[in-house]
C-alpha cells in the first residue's frame, strides 16, 4: 500500500517512487503539510512544525480554545481559505448566501482507493492509489473533496479539488484553484516557460522572493505566452542536481499558479484555474471539479523533474494506444503550398516520397468552403472541388495507392465571416450583443459553451472523418478568444465563460477524438500556442512550433522538454532559407534536429531530385533506428543553447544498453575551443561502443570525459552518436 494513515498522529504518508508526501489533521482539524521530498521513514513528523509566531495574531475560532496564539495563517497548509485568519493566497473565496466570505474547511473524514476516478469532463492522468480527505464548512456547510494519487514507477503527486455546495442556497465561487502545499523554506528560483508565436516556451528564471510570484494565461487557452508549468528550484540546483519541485496543469484554458513568500520564511504554493474574470455559481447540491495538477519532486536538477513528467505523461496520460507506438513520418503540404494548391499539385508532393519512408500525407489548410485565403471558409467542412477536383477520395485513394496513409487539417473551433456556417448562424460565434468582433487572423472563435454549437462541430467533422479514410487529423487553433460571452447563459452566469470553454472543447475531444479511435491525432495552435498536458491526453503529438529553423527549434524544443516528453512534440524538416526566419542551415542539421521528436518534412518536395529522395530514405532510416530510444527513453539535456553555442540532447534507453546523443554547434569558425561534449545518463560500468567515433568505451570514462565532437567547418552543425552495450570491464 503506498498510502498510510497513522491514527495517533493522524499522519498520512504517501510513498510514489522515490519521494514521500506527508501531512497531518492537527489538533483544530486544520489539514497541516509536513513534507514533500526524497522518501522517508514513516516518523512522526510534527516536531518540524516550529514555533512561529507572526506579528499579526488572530485566534483560531473554536469556542473552546481561547488561548491559542497560532492562526491557519501559521500552519503549513493542504488548503488555505479566507477570512478566518489566514492571510497568505487562498485557494478557495466563496461569497455565502449571507454574503459574508468565510471559510474553515476542516477535516471530517477520508477514503483510500486502489485507484483513481476520473474527472467528469476533463482529462486527469490515469492509474495510481489515491487518498481522498473530505473537509467541510459547518456553518457555510460548503465541503471540500482533496484527491491525491501517487505512483509506485513514478515520482509525481497528482492533486485536485472537488468543491461541493452541502448548503439550500447558492454559494458563489470566486476563486477554486486545484491545490496548495507549503515548501520549507524560500531559497527557490522561480523556473517557468513564456514566449509568443515563433517562440514557444521559453525558460525564465528568478529569484523567490516575499509576495506572490504569479504566472497566468487570460487567454481561455492555456496559450504561448505562459505554459501551465512552474518549477521551484533551489537556488543551487542545475541541470542534473539539486533539489526541484515542478508544477503542470492539466488544463487548457485560463489557469494561474503562485508561488508565495510568507513571513515564516516558507512559500506556499496554489493555483489552478484563473480567478480572473471567473465566478462560478454552485447552486444547491451541486459540486465543481477542478483540474488535476502533477507535481514532480527530482533530487536530479531540472533534468531529474523532467524525466518525471515524461515518465508520467508517457504511463499515465497520453493516448495508451499511440503513446510508444511508431509515430507516422509525415509530409506535411502547408509550407509547399499555402493555399495555393490543387490535386494535381499535392499529388506531386506525394509522389516524389514514395519509398522514402516517409509513410503519411497531411492535407492542411485550404481543403474545404471557399477557403483560397484566410479571410473565408472556416466552419465549412466540405470539400472545395475546385481545389481537389475528385474530391478527398481521389487524393485519398491516390495516397493510398502509394502505399501512404492520409491525414487531414481541421481547425473545428472557428468560423469566418464569410463562410456559409456564419451567414446561417452569425450567433454561433462568440461575441456580446451590440458590440463589434475583435477580429483575430480573419475569423472567430465559436462558442464551444453551447451544446448546439458543439453538435455542429460534431456532427460536420465526424461526417468527414467517417466518409473518408483519414488516419491522421491535425487540430489547430489560431486565435485567441475576445469578447468572452456566451448568447447561451444568462447575465450572472457570464464569468463561468473560460472554464466553460475549457469544458466545451474536452466534450468536443471525447466526441471527435475518443469517437475515432484509429484515427491519429495531432493538436496545433497557430504553432505550439496550446500545448499542455489536457491537449495531450487526447492528441498524442502537438505541433511545437510554426518556427520550424534550426537554431530556433534547439530553443523552442529544449525548453518544451522541460516538462512534455519528445514523443509530444512534432518537428518538421523544412526549407531553406526558412520562411520564418530566412535562415539557411544544412539540411543534415534541419533533419538531425527534427528527429529529436515525432518527425515529418514539410517542403515542396514535387521538384525532388533523385539525389534529395535519396537523402530523405538515409535520414528516415536513420530515424527509425532511434525512434523507440526518441519516444521512450530518458531525456538528458547535455548543453543549453541558450548558455552557450551548444545544445546537445541525450537519450537513454531505460535498460541504459542504448543510447544517442544529438548535438548541435551554433557558430563555426577558425582556431575554435577546444569542446568536449558531456554525456550522461549511461551506466558507468557497462561497456559501449561508440558510433561517429568507432571506439568502445566504459560507460564512466564516457560520462567523465565527454566525446570530443567532429563538427565539420561552418555554422549551425550537428553531429550524432549512438551508443551501443558491448558487455562490461
Ligand atoms: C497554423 C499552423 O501552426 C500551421 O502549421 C498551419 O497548419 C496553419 N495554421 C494553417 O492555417
Amino acid at each position: 500500500m503506498a498510502i498510510k494513515f497513522d491514527e495517533v498522529s493522524r499522519t498520512f504518508y504517501l510513498d510514489g517512487k522515490d519521494i514521500t508526501y506527508a501531512f497531518f489533521i492537527n489538533e483544530y482539524d486544520y489539514a497541516e503539510h509536513l513534507y514533500y521530498g526524497k522518501t522517508i521513514g514513516h516518523d512522526d513528523l510534527r516536531y518540524t512544525r516550529g514555533t512561529f509566531g507572526g506579528s499579526a495574531v488572530v485566534k483560531l475560532s473554536r469556542p473552546d480554545v481561547k488561548t491559542a496564539v497560532k492562526s491557519y495563517n501559521h500552519f503549513g497548509s493542504e488548503l488555505t481559505f479566507h477570512g478566518t485568519g489566514d492571510y497568505r493566497e487562498p485557494m478557495v473565496e466563496v461569497v455565502n448566501p449571507a454574503g459574508d466570505r468565510l471559510t474553515q474547511l476542516l477535516y471530517d473524514s477520508h477514503e483510500i482507493l486502489s485507484g483513481k476516478p476520473a474527472i467528469k469532463g476533463m482529462p486527469s492522468m490515469r492509474g495510481g492509489e489515491t487518498l481522498v480527505l473530505h473537509l467541510k464548512d459547518k456553518v457555510s456547510c460548503l465541503a471540500c473533496d482533496l484527491y491525491y494519487t501517487v505512483y509506485e514507477d513514478t515520482g509525481v503527486i497528482a492533486r485536485r479539488a472537488v468543491y461541493k455546495n452541502e448548503s439550500k442556497d447558492v454559494i458563489m465561487l470566486n476563486r477554486a484553484y486545484s491545490f496548495a502545499m507549503t515548501l520549507p523554506h524560500m531559497e527557490y528560483d522561480v523556473v517557468s516557460l513564456y514566449g509568443c508565436w515563433a517562440k514557444e516556451r521559453k525558460i525564465d528564471r528568478i529569484p523567490m522572493h516575499h509576495g506572490v510570484v504569479s504566472i497566468d494565461s487570460k487567454r481561455t487557452s492555456s496559450s504561448a505566452t505562459l505554459n501551465p508549468f512552474m518549477a521551484l528550484a533551489e537556488k543551487n540546483a542545475t541541470e542534473e542536481q539539486g533539489n526541484v519541485y515542478g508544477i503542470s496543469l492539466i488544463y487548457s484554458s485560463s489557469f494561474v499558479l503562485k508561488a508565495e513568500g510568507t513571513p515564516d520564511g516558507r512559500t506556499l504554493v496554489t493555483g489552478g484555474i484563473n480567478d480572473f474574470d471567473f465566478k462560478w455559481k454552485l447552486e444547491s447540491g451541486e459540486e465543481f471539479e477542478t483540474p488535476e495538477v502533477i507535481i514532480a519532486y527530482s533530487t536530479e536538477g531540472m533534468g531529474g523533474m523532467s524525466r518525471s513528467f515524461h515518465d508520467a505523461f508517457r504511463n499515465y496520460l497520453i493516448n495508451p494506444r499511440f503513446v510508444r507506438k511508431h509515430r507516422p513520418v509525415v509530409i506535411n503540404n502547408w509550407e509547399a503550398t499555402y493555399f495555393s494548391f490543387d490535386s494535381e499539385m499535392l499529388k506531386n508532393i506525394a509522389k516524389a516520397v514514395e519509398g522514402t519512408g516517409i509513410d503519411t500525407f497531411v492535407l492542411d489548410d485550404g481543403w474545404f468552403g471557399k477557403r483560397n485565403n484566410d479571410s473565408a471558409g472556416l466552419g465549412d467542412w466540405v470539400v472545395n472541388t475546385d481545389k481537389l477536383h475528385g474530391g478527398l477520395k481521389e487524393i485519398i485513394d491516390y495516397v493510398n495507392s502509394l502505399g501512404m496513409k492520409f491525414g487531414l487539417w481541421f481547425e473545428p473551433e472557428m468560423v469566418n465571416e464569410d463562410s456559409d456556417l456564419y451567414r446561417e448562424r452569425p450567433d454561433y460565434a462568440i461575441g456580446v450583443p451590440n458590440r463589434p468582433h475583435c477580429y483575430s487572423r480573419n475569423q472567430f472563435v465559436l462558442d464551444l459553451t453551447r451544446k448546439e454549437v458543439r453538435d455542429y462541430i460534431v456532427e460536420s467533422v465526424n461526417k468527414v472523418l467517417q466518409e473518408n479514410h483519414i488516419e491522421y487529423v491535425k487540430w489547430d487553433f489560431n486565435r485567441n478568444v475576445t469578447e468572452s460571452y456566451s448568447l447561451g447563459r444568462e447575465p450572472e452566469r457570464q464569468a463561468e465563460f473560460a472554464h466553460r470553454y475549457a469544458l466545451g472543447l474536452y466534450d468536443l475531444c471525447e466526441r471527435i477524438v475518443e469517437a475515432n479511435p484509429d484515427v491519429f491525432f495531432e493538436g496545433c495552435s497557430a504553432g505550439g500556442a496550446r500545448f499542455d498536458p489536457g491537449i495531450l491526453y487526447y492528441f498524442s503529438q502537438i505541433w511545437t512550433s510554426d518556427d520550424t529553423d534550426a537554431e530556433e527549434r534547439t530553443h523552442i524544443q529544449y525548453g518544451t522538454s522541460m516538462v512534455y516528453p519528445l514523443s509530444a512534440m512534432s518537428c518538421h524538416v523544412s526549407v531553406v532559407p526558412n520562411h520564418q526566419t530566412c535562415r539557411m542551415t544544412p539540411m543534415a542539421t534541419r533533419a538531425d534536429i527534427a528527429h529529436l521528436g515525432a518527425t515529418g518534412y514539410e517542403l515542396d518536395t514535387s521538384h525532388f531530385s533523385d539525389e534529395d529522395r535519396a537523402v530523405v530514405r538515409k535520414q528516415v532510416e536513420e530515424y527509425h533506428e532511434i525512434e523507440d530510444l526518441i519516444l521512450n527513453g530518458d531525456l538528458y539535456r547535455t548543453e543549453n543553447p541558450m548558455e552557450s553555442n551548444y545544445f546537445g540532447f541525450m537519450v537513454v534507453s531505460k535498460d541504459k544498453k542504448e543510447a544517442v546523443l544529438t548535438a548541435y554547434r551554433r557558430m563555426g569558425g577558425v582556431n575554435n575551443e577546444m569542446k568536449l561534449l558531456k554525456v550522461a545518463g549511461l551506466d558507468a560500468e557497462k561497456v559501449y561502443h561508440v558510433s561517429g567515433l568507432d571506439m568502445t568505451l566504459k560507460g564512466s570514462t564516457l560520462m567523465n570525459v565527454g566525446v570530443a565532437p567532429m563538427f565539420a567547418g561552418g555554422d549551425f552543425m550537428t553531429v550524432k552518436y549512438w551508443f551501443k552495450e558491448v558487455g562490461a570491464r
